[in-house]
């Protein structure tokens, strides 16, 4: 690899961490296996280690990714929470134990421990009560979610016994045992909300939501795991931990000493298949050096103590029938095969479909209708068929035959050249492209128009609104007489549909759904071309003129604007007074001028609009509190921000006061 080359995939890498730390941790929606996440980061820690010149202060390699929301008040860790490395081989965990020796000139004593699949909390106590619980953020600072924790029935407010120290912190993994996490996706999907993928991912939304008796409801438990402070009872991570759990904390009973790697080893092969039958999910196990005093000696690095590791189980999988395969129709036409299967335990959960990935996969692994195919969660999130048990396919079976035609519109199925998967080039007429094109338009970052996913399917498959310019055209009446359906909720979406003709040009271009035209590329396409008008009368040399488009997102344009029915789309949306120009940028009014504002909880349209308001009427808003801060603009939920405001002398108004105060008098 040449320096050049170095360099570009260190920054790739770097930008692909980010966007996944991003998933993980903020979004609780990871994209890729924790095993594919581990694989990137190796691959950067391998590159920085050949040319250290490269490494940056902010590289992931060198940060903890962050769990930081605006909705809670940040507090700074006294001891900053750092994270382990993880290894998946026993000849790493050899390595380290090399390490440790060589670093101790001496034999260590170990403790094991099962790793907990959920999310980092640092408690801490002062005089035997619960203080404070604050997550891990970005390792040295983090979200104070004391009013959540304090749901939480295995996490104490007051301590048992007396020889607790007067001050101290206690670190532990909050997480949703299996029950309670399938009973919460049930009630969800009843709901017609999403799922969560799992029960990591469940752990860390909940204790982050702003209702705390919600959280109350949500059923989550913690285990904890490690003490700090000035004055533990004990020498040693072992005996501080039997103490906590005289104290009444919730230990693990899964807990080993060991005085050799070999025992390490012992501890690691037991639990990689006793877990199955545990109640809540565990990734692998932990080890670490049980003397503080060779703790101390071997110290840490600027991620990790060098004096733990954390071994990590391979993605579970087992062996089940594939009844059949549907064929799935995304919002882009790209086709999905999804496998039936056989129910089936798995990681704690039921197993019933899995993804195939596409055509290539189901042909290169030969899989076949009645086969008994492998699945496995690859890090726990959506299974997968990743083989077959080919002794026991039965006699006659035939290769899979990949379907041809659209299971929803039948178009015939294109396949582009070096691309792995078919889709459906019917995009105005199949009606899954059509729904998914309806649903962008109105979602959160385009319209904002406050109807969910199943609402909007609902109007489609009534056949009440069957391209994005028929929500305008929608009476309150046409919607009262579906089930369930209050003359509230109705009136509610009505208001909401008439007040998205104020969503200014740049989110009205990101909501027509023009391939490949996102967010960004959006905002920098309005600022240029100033109107739609403008926009569909470009040449492609203007187009291209335009920073961030190239020739692909050039192409997408002209063509949109070839069809003659996005035409028509436009035509009417314009005739209901949907912006097609870009706003006046100038300065409205001097109204706010000198004031300072932070925006909180729920409002009826997005911050950002509320942003540019503010700074139209010549305000300023920002996110955290400052000496600057005059107003904060707090909408339903505000959660913690509301308390600190109090405490800050900060003057707390709603969005009616807001409204009233850019009125001219
Ligand atoms: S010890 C400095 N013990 O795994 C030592 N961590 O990548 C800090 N975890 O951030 C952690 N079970 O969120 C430790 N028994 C256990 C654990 C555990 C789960 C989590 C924790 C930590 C991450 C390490």
């Amino acid at each position: 690899m040449t320096t050049t080359q170095a360099i570009q995939r260190a920054a790739e890498l770097r930008q692909m961490i980010k966007g996944h730390n991003r998933h993980y941790y903020v979004l609780n929606q990871p994209v890729i296996s924790d095993f594919e996440y581990d694989m990137l980061l190796q691959e950067l820690a391998t590159i920085e280690k050949k040319f250290p010149q490269l490494v940056t202060a902010d590289s992931p390699t060198q940060q903890v990714g962050s769990d930081i929301t605006k909705e809670f008040v940040q507090v700074a860790h006294k001891y900053p929470m750092l994270s382990l490395s993880n290894t998946y081989s026993m000849e790493e965990l050899l390595e380290f134990d090399n390490r440790v020796r060589k670093g101790l000139d001496g034999e260590p004593e170990y403790v094991c421990e099962l790793k907990f699949d959920g999310t980092a909390i640092g408690l801490t106590y002062l005089g035997g009560r619960l203080h404070q619980a604050v997550t891990r953020g970005d390792g040295q600072s983090g979200d104070d979610v004391t009013a959540n924790v304090r749901t939480i029935p295995a996490i104490p407010q007051q301590l048992q016994g007396n020889d607790f120290p007067r001050e101290f912190e206690i670190r532990g993994e909050i997480y949703m045992p299996f029950h309670a996490f399938e009973r919460l996706n049930r009630e969800r999907e009843v709901d017609g909300e999403q799922p969560f993928a799992n029960p990591r991912n469940a752990a860390a939304g909940s204790l982050k939501l702003l209702d705390s008796s919600e959280v109350a409801r949500r059923g989550l438990s913690c285990s904890l795991y490690y003490l700090l402070g000035e004055q533990l009872p004990a020498g040693n991570h072992y005996e501080n931990l039997l103490a906590a759990k005289r104290w009444g904390f919730a230990v693990s009973e899964h807990i080993c000493k060991c005085s050799s790697i070999e025992e390490v080893f012992g501890f690691i092969r037991h639990w990689e298949t006793a877990r199955e039958a545990l109640p809540y999910a565990t990734d692998g196990v932990v080890i670490k050096v049980n003397s503080f005093a060779h703790q101390r000696r071997l110290g840490f690095t600027a991620k990790s103590p060098r004096w733990a590791a954390a071994f990590k189980f391979k993605a579970e999988q087992v062996l089940t029938e594939l009844l059949s395969v549907d064929f799935q129709v995304g919002r882009t036409g790209v086709i999905t095969p999804v496998a039936n299967l056989a129910p089936v335990l798995l990681a704690g959960t039921t197993v019933k479909r899995a993804s195939l990935h596409n055509a290539e996969q189901i042909a290169s692994l030969d899989i076949r209708l009645h086969d008994w195919v492998k699945v496995e969660k690859g890090g726990e999130i959506i299974p997968k068929v990743v083989g077959v048990d080919l002794e026991r396919r039965a006699a006659g079976s035939e290769p899979f035959q990949y379907i041809t035609h659209c299971p929803e519109c039948g178009a015939a199925l294109v396949r582009d050249e070096g691309e792995a998967r078919h889709y459906c080039p019917n995009d105005v007429h199949c009606p899954p492209q059509i729904l998914g094109k309806i649903e962008h338009f109105a979602g959160r970052k385009a319209m904002n128009i406050t109807a969910g996913e199943a609402t909007i399917e609902l109007l489609f498959r009534k056949g009440l609104v069957k391209n994005a310019a028929d929500l305008y055209a929608l009476k309150k009446e046409d919607l009262a007489h579906f089930d369930n359906w209050g003359e509230k909720s109705a009136e509610n979406l009505v208001k909401s549909i008439a007040a998205s003709v104020g969503t200014p040009f740049e989110k009205v271009l990101f909501a027509l759904g023009i391939h490949y035209v996102g967010e960004t590329t959006a905002r920098k396409i309005a600022a240029a071309m100033r109107s739609i008008d403008a926009l569909a009368h470009a040449g492609k040399e203007q187009l291209l003129a335009i920073d961030e488009v190239g020739e692909r997102i050039a192409d997408s344009i002209l063509a949109y604007f070839a069809d003659e029915s996005n035409r028509e789309l436009v035509a009417r949306l314009r005739a209901a007074g949907v912006q097609f120009e870009a706003g006046a940028q100038e300065r409205l009014s001097d109204t706010l001028a000198g004031m300072s504002f932070v925006i909180t909880g729920t409002l009826s349209r997005p911050r950002e609009d509320f942003k540019t308001l503010i700074e139209q009427h010549g305000g300023s808003a920002g996110n955290t509190f400052s000496a600057k801060t005059t107003h904060l603009l707090a909408g339903d939920k505000s959660g913690s921000k509301l308390e600190k405001a109090r405490k800050l002398g900060i003057k707390i108004i709603n969005e009616e006061t807001f409204r009233s105060m850019l009125e001219p008098v």
